[in-house]
């Protein structure tokens, strides 16, 4: 936008789209190659040689020279390339007949002093703080698109997150994002003076392996909780959350932080992929079933109510009967909060498309697919009823919800929308305010709260922290009811 362009309302009115990729899974990059479609029918409809297009991020990597043999891209931009946009599309504006690429890994792209535009209006902001991942687990494509570990420079991720909270436009979350966000390392000189080398540091969690970063072990420098107890301390009433991590690098230290630190979520994402040891080691991932238990056991005992999400793959190379019934045993002895489960895609250039056979077939992946969905659902809607019915969350206000209103009739009121610390949606009301109720176990007695009276909007709600009254617990959303505003700080005093 710097360079003077403006955004378009939509696809139907620009001159220049830009598609961003994923290349993860096939069915991710089959919706790009369908949207791709899309933009050339919109120029067949406007007999004109716009909306150019480019194709932004890992696909473009992974598949440039299959894109302008496509003849519907004029620009093709890999995650290393963004710094150039500006001047690559002033370069297509110019001379529309050559399509251009800019595709090659710098090993010192971090983006530090790049700093996104934010909405009007937005509670949450994702800052990258490292890219890359060097865990090389056999059926994932990230470690080829988005290439080596590389961690942001402590100091330039703590002043972008102040700016964005205390000068800018006063964030209430912050998303510290990163392929293996936990892996977080920072070992330049500055941050090796402020964070020496530490031998009593685990760089692990207990029991898992840590291949790729073990000659980093007692390396100087910003580790993960180093950078998680930096944000924290930017504001008490900042929420500061993380994705996506590997289950290894969660050692005590992590844990600890996250518990020591009302405002860090208590809310983890820990990737199982698969609950069979075996599994798990042609998968590469480096750690057994139990040692994951054990992981799950200890972030409990350490963070009290801690909610935990999960990733898991169907049907991967070889997978027998026994070792799915695995995974599904798992899940049923963690009981996640939420998960996302994908069937087994072969991807190029992995270790597993070149050494192992993709030989579950297609008919089983679907349906072992569908028992990991299944056995999610029916826990977490057993978990939700039994544990959430009744209980008052500490929401972050985001907006109005997309229903709008609740109830009928009289009750018609506006609904709210946001989440609880544990990252659960909640869609509540604020009708019904006063004070919170005796029988609650789940209440804190002590909380002083101030009125959200019938007459809020969702500018008067949006970014505060609201205290609510879980009246229903579905599979994934809560429906509740506003007993009132409170504060990070509140709510943890009173607890
Ligand atoms: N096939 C299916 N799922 C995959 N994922 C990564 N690679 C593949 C693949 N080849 C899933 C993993 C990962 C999530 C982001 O995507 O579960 O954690
Ligand atoms: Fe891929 Fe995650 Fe494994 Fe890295 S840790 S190789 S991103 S699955």
């Amino acid at each position: 936008m710097g360079a003077g362009h403006h955004e378009a309302a939509s696809a139907e009115n620009a001159t220049f789209v830009f598609q961003n990729t994923c290349s993860i899974r096939e069915n991710a990059e089959g919706k790009i190659w369908h949207r791709l479609k899309f933009f050339e029918s919109l120029r067949r409809k406007r007999r004109s040689a716009t909306p150019h297009v480019a194709i932004l991020g890992c696909m473009a990597e992974r598949l440039k020279d299959k894109l302008l043999d496509a003849g519907t891209v004029d620009l093709v931009v890999g995650p290393d390339g963004y710094r150039q946009l500006p001047t690559l599309v002033q370069a297509v504006l110019d001379d529309p007949q050559t399509p251009l690429t800019c595709v090659d890994f710098s090993p010192t792209e971090h983006y530090h002093d790049i700093r996104p535009t934010r909405k009007p209006g937005d509670v949450s902001a994702y800052v990258s703080i490292m890219r890359g991942c060097n865990n090389m687990c056999t059926f994932c494509i990230v470690p080829f698109t988005r290439g080596r570990e590389k961690s942001r420079d402590f100091q330039s991720i703590v002043d972008e997150i102040t700016f964005l909270v205390h000068d800018g436009p006063g964030l209430k979350e912050v998303w510290l994002l990163g392929q293996n966000v936990n892996g977080y390392h920072d070992a330049s000189p500055t941050s090796a003076a402020l964070f020496p080398s530490r031998t009593s540091y685990q760089t692990s969690s207990a029991g898992f392996a840590n291949h790729f970063n073990s000659r980093q072990k007692h390396a100087p420098g910003a580790r993960f909780s180093d950078l998680l107890a930096a944000v924290a301390a930017i504001s008490p009433e900042l929420r500061v959350r993380f994705t996506s991590p590997h289950p290894k690098d969660f050692p005590p230290d992590v844990l600890d932080t996250v518990a020591a630190h009302p405002n860090i979520c208590s809310a983890l994402h820990m990737p199982l992929q698969s609950g069979s040891s075996t599994n798990l080691a042609r998968m590469r991932r480096g750690y057994t079933k139990g040692a994951y238990l054990d992981l799950v056991a200890h972030a409990r005992a350490t963070i009290p109510g801690v909610t935990i999400s999960t990733d898991i793959i169907a049907g991967f190379c070889g997978e027998t009967e026994e070792e799915h019934a695995d995974t599904l045993d798992v899940m049923e002895r963690v009981r996640f909060e939420q998960a996302f489960m994908f069937a087994y895609s072969k991807r190029d250039k992995t270790h597993a498309a070149r050494h192992l056979d993709d030989d579950v077939p297609e008919a089983t992946k679907s349906r072992r697919l569908q028992e990991v969905i299944d056995t999610f659902r029916r826990i977490a809607v057993e978990k939700n009823r039994q544990e959430e019915t009744g209980a008052v969350h500490l929401v972050l206000v985001e907006g109005l919800s997309t229903k709008g209103r609740i109830g009928g009739g009289d009750n018609n009121a506006l609904a709210f929308t946001g989440r609880t610390d544990g990252n659960k949606r909640v869609v509540f009301t604020t009708a019904g305010g006063g004070p919170l109720p005796a029988y609650n176990a789940h209440a804190p007695p002590q909380l002083p709260l101030t009125a959200v009276g019938p007459a809020e909007t969702v500018d008067s709600l949006r970014g505060t922290y609201v205290a609510v009254r879980i009246v229903e617990a579905g599979g994934t959303t809560l429906k509740g009811v506003a007993l009132g505003r409170s504060s990070i700080s509140d709510w943890a005093a009173a607890r």
